[in-house]
């Protein structure tokens, strides 16, 4: 059977977790991503894994063309430029779902993004992107940035003179974004907790929630 992924936020990251699908692990640094998908991948299929289709999507057009250049496995890696809040890009992902006779992806990553979904689109902007990407989703695995990096985030636009978020003084959600993410998952998604990991080198954990089994 064929397992989905979706990566939300494709920029290079080297990152050091397993997951019950993919398992990228001991990976040096400034590898980039789709070089250790390829490995990832090639390394699945090897031990006669299920065949395995990864989407990334970024709202950087940049980003997406440089993957897409170096993409080692067009036929199973794909890249699509999308701002995920997006109506398109609902309908692009629901799309390429039915091309693979799939209703949800088997897993939905989203490393390092929460925090600009949040100062960016605001607590409503938080919660419509964890529904989204739950409706899309069996799994979600959610790498939430600690409320130290929003003040730092601010801190460098303050810094470059390029004003503030404008929504960071509206922000209920704060002080513990994790607990926020959980709560919505559990609260609004209605998703269950499958495991938090230990913090990795930069004290971040990875919140892994799962679909309940429809009774
Ligand atoms: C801090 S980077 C993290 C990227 C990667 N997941 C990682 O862990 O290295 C955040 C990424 O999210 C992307 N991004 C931010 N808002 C987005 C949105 N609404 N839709 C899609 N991508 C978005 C940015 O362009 C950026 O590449």
């Amino acid at each position: 059977m064929r397992q989905l992924g979706i990566m939300i936020g494709t920029r290079l990251r080297v990152c050091k977790h397993r997951s019950h699908l993919f398992c990228l692990h001991n990976l040096e640094p400034d590898l980039d991503l789709t070089y250790i998908l390829q490995d990832f991948l090639e390394e699945a299929m090897s031990q006669d894994q299920p065949e395995i289709s990864l989407i990334g999507v970024d709202l950087d057009p940049i980003l997406i063309e440089k993957a897409r250049e170096r993409n080692p496995r067009p036929d199973r890696v794909t890249f699509e430029c999308l701002d995920f809040l997006s109506e398109d890009c609902g309908e692009m992902l629901r799309w390429y779902l039915t091309q693979l006779n799939k209703t949800r992806f088997d897993v939905v990553f989203c490393f390092s993004i929460t925090m600009w979904i949040h100062l960016n689109h605001g607590d409503d902007g938080l919660e419509e992107f964890l529904r989204k990407v739950c409706e899309l989703a069996e799994m979600i695995i959610v790498e939430p940035q600690p409320w130290r990096c929003y003040k730092n985030a601010s801190r460098r636009l303050r810094r470059a003179k390029l004003g503030d978020f404008p929504l960071l003084k509206e922000l209920k959600y704060t002080r513990n974004p994790m607990k926020h993410i959980e709560d919505i998952l559990r609260r609004l998604c209605d998703f269950q907790r499958v495991t938090v990991t230990a913090g990795n080198e930069w004290g971040r954990m990875l919140l892994i929630y799962e679909r309940k089994q429809e009774s």
